[in-house]
């Protein structure tokens, strides 16, 4: 087992679209003082500010499908070695594809790294149309909420920032939704066996609600770092 004590401990969050990778990550962030790495907040930052990877991300990402294992490797690795990243990160929303696993793998052993855990968030597919759907962020903050699970303390304004404008993104609709979910099963599912085989891998019943699946998380995270 790598040395979590003097090497960055590293977490890997696997489930489809809605599963709460991003809920959860930003829950185990503040918890633990690990970092959270979404490459898709990465990506939509990257097509914000019109980099030439935005660029060629845009499209795939409004069509539902995986942008190029190229484009999400740079943007990653420039990421990772950020000094923030020193106590540990949560990998949400990557790696995606078998490529990306391989790649990762290289990655981490070039700093002594390796992958510690993988929590897999099992759901059934129908509920995450509507979890997707109906979700929205604080566009302060980036807090997350949604209209029927999720709503701020009180109405249009953030519980952590105070902020007053929210905004939903571009492929959160049932359609895109349901070509994401394509794209999880055909190219992200086999990695749950991938890292099984590897001895790394948890399983959450993340269909609970969002506090019971956090106490789930907080434990895998403690049995690592502890
Ligand atoms: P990405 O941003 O990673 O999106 P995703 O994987 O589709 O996941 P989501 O963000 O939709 O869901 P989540 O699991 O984080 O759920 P959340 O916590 O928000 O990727 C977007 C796109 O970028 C991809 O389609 C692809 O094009 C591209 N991309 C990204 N990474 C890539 C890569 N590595 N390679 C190639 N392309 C890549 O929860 C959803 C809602 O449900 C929230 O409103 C939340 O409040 C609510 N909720 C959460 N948990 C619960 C619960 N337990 N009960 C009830 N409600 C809940």
């Amino acid at each position: 087992m790598a040395d979590v004590t003097t090497t960055p401990a590293v977490f890997i969050l696997l489930g489809p679209p809605g599963a709460g990778k991003g809920t959860q990550a930003r829950m185990l962030e503040e918890t633990f003082g690990l970092v959270q790495l979404s490459t898709g907040d990465l990506l939509r930052a990257a097509v914000a500010a019109g980099t030439e990877a935005g660029k060629q991300a845009k499209a795939v990402m409004e069509a539902g499908g995986l942008v190029s294992d190229e484009i999400v490797l740079a943007i990653l690795k420039d990421r990772m070695a950020d000094p923030d990243t020193k106590r540990g990160v949560i990998l949400d929303g990557f790696p995606r594809t078998a490529g990306q696993a391989e790649a990762l793998d290289g990655l981490l052993a070039s700093t002594g790294q390796r992958v510690n855990s993988v929590i897999s968030m099992e759901v059934e597919d129908a509920p995450m149309i509507a979890r997707v759907a109906g979700r929205y962020t604080c566009a302060a903050c980036g807090e997350g909420y949604h209209d029927a699970f999720k709503q701020p303390a009180t109405a249009g304004v953030c519980d952590k920032c105070g902020g007053a404008d929210f905004k939903r993104r571009a492929d959160d609709n049932a359609e895109t939704a349901g070509a994401r979910l394509t794209a999880y099963h055909a190219q992200t599912a086999p990695l749950i066996a991938y890292y099984k085989g590897r001895g790394v891998l948890e399983t959450v019943d993340a269909m609970a609600d969002i506090a019971s699946v956090a106490g789930a998380m907080q434990a895998c995270v403690k049995q690592v770092l502890a």
